[in-house]
């Protein structure tokens, strides 16, 4: 059977950052350690007043490109997943062809285009529709290339604006991958839930408190739909496991519950029974209650132990560095956790090829996934190619005062004009309106 996977990657943070413990929080007079110890953030991207999801998400793709040395004709199929959609006709994928084609001499005429939309889960829907496409033998032999891209803004003073972000993930999908290889085995939990949505309007309406029980009970229902074609898990069978991470503290919750259901039965969970006892099991209570506060309390002594905590700090903690210094970008916010523990495998000199990685998805709505993936021979080489920190590091740092005019400027609702922040160079950019309202671009020397 042809193994089909991620090939490449790229990523494209938007050009500002926003200090959080630093700049936002003496603004809402909170406690610094709040971002950087309970969210689990030192900072979010924002976009410059000339970038937005097509920028991001067309330049993290050219980049994708140059460095596989690809043309027009070698992409049969381009999706695009966000949940920062400007249309709701014409998809994003249209403009980031457009603007490919501005650079290169083919075209994309051929190649099948379309838009994702479920959330954050739609970057990992679309890497489906790929594999599917590729396995089905659609492909002739042409790579699908997958772009997440989102702009996290929330309105000024929801409790979301503390985990804004802004960029992109370009993924390209073929047969023989050099980076991961997906399987056929997943598991969803789905069900109707209203924790996040954006009826027809920019910024969200959140639940917040909710929408982080939601994550929890459908990546939960996820995990064990994917132990029912996979087998149980364990925890020393994945080198690393990337959760969606709409910020690190959500991934800790996610990670602890991931745990202690991977113990269950098996000898770790006896050896920490001296010391924490044995999980309560539901069958020996009568009243829900008393099970659930049973389990809390399990789960806070668990959280303390040292086989917990080293576990996590192999194989959640290194999921969340790039996060950390970027904070949400919705439909890439999995993908940027891969990247960053294939990165910390590659800066440890981890001997990854051939190790697996539990990768659980989520979007709000809701529904979680949860699938393997192998790590392939030419991870490394990829890896090498990759200059995250350096693109992190050249990010401008913006004061209250900017940060007030970039969330403005990209206020649908508003009409403001502001000098741009940084200056774009050989990138793509946003270039005013057409006749008929269509978003313009072009490409930036
Ligand atoms: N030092 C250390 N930790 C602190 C702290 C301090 N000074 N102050 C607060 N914290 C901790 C809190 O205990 C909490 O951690 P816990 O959940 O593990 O208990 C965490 O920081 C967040 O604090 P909280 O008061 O809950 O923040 P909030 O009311 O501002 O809201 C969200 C947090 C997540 C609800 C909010 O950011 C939100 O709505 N986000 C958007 C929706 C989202 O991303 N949902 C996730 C699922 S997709």
């Amino acid at each position: 059977m042809t193994a089909v996977g991620i090939d490449a990657v790229e990523i494209w943070t938007g050009k500002l950052s926003l200090d959080l413990p630093g700049t936002f929080a003496p603004q809402k007079g909170e406690d610094p350690e709040k971002y950087t110890k309970g969210l689990g953030l030192n900072a979010s991207s924002f976009p410059d007043s000339y970038e937005d999801i097509v920028t991001m998400a067309a330049n993290a793709a050219y980049r994708l490109m140059e460095r596989k040395g690809l043309t027009p004709d070698d992409i049969g199929r381009i999706d695009v997943a966000t949940e920062s959609a400007f249309d709701n006709s014409k998809p994003v994928s249209t403009y980031v062809a457009g603007c490919l084609e501005q650079v290169y001499d083919g075209d994309f005429h051929h190649a099948n285009k379309g838009e994702r939309k479920f959330a954050c889960i739609a970057g990992t829907q679309s890497l489906d529709d790929a594999y599917n496409w590729i396995k089905a033998g659609r492909n002739r032999g042409r790579a699908a290339l997958v772009i997440a891209t989102d702009t996290a803004l929330y309105a000024r003073g929801d409790a979301g604006e503390a985990t804004q972000g802004a960029g992109a993930v370009a993924m390209l999908i073929t047969e023989e991958p050099s980076l991961v290889e997906l399987s056929t085995e997943q598991g969803y939990g789905s069900a109707d839930e209203t924790d996040f949505l954006k009826p027809n309007q920019q910024f969200p309406s959140v639940d917040g408190k909710r929408s982080v029980q939601v994550y929890l009970a459908r990546m939960r229902e996820a995990l064990e739909d994917f132990e029912s074609v996979a087998g149980a898990s364990h925890p020393d069978q994945y080198a690393y496991i990337p959760f969606h991470t709409p910020f690190p503290g959500m991934v800790r919750k996610a990670g602890l519950l991931a745990y202690r259901h991977m113990i269950r039965d098996t000898a770790i969970e006896d050896d920490l029974a001296d010391e924490i006892g044995r999980q309560p099991r539901e069958e020996a209570f009568d009243d829900a209650d008393a099970y659930h506060e049973a389990v809390r309390e399990y789960m806070d002594a668990l959280k303390g132990t040292e086989t917990y905590q080293e576990w996590y700090a192999e194989t959640i903690d290194p999921t969340l560095t790039i996060s950390r210094e970027v904070g949400n970008w919705y439909t890439g916010s999995v993908h940027v956790a891969r990247i960053s523990a294939l990165k910390h495998g590659y800066e440890n000199g981890l001997d990854l090829a051939g190790s697996k990685l539990l990768v659980g998805s989520y979007g709000s709505g809701a529904q979680a996934e949860g699938h393997a993936e192998t790590v392939c021979e030419g991870w490394h080489e990829e890896l090498e190619a990759l200059d995250i920190d350096a693109r992190l590091e050249s990010r401008y740092d913006l004061t209250w005062e900017d940060y007030e005019e970039i969330h403005d400027v990209h206020n649908h609702d508003l009409d403001v004009d502001i000098d741009a922040r940084t200056t774009p160079e050989d990138e793509f950019v946003f270039d005013g309106w057409g006749r008929m309202g269509e978003r313009k671009y072009r490409f930036a020397e």
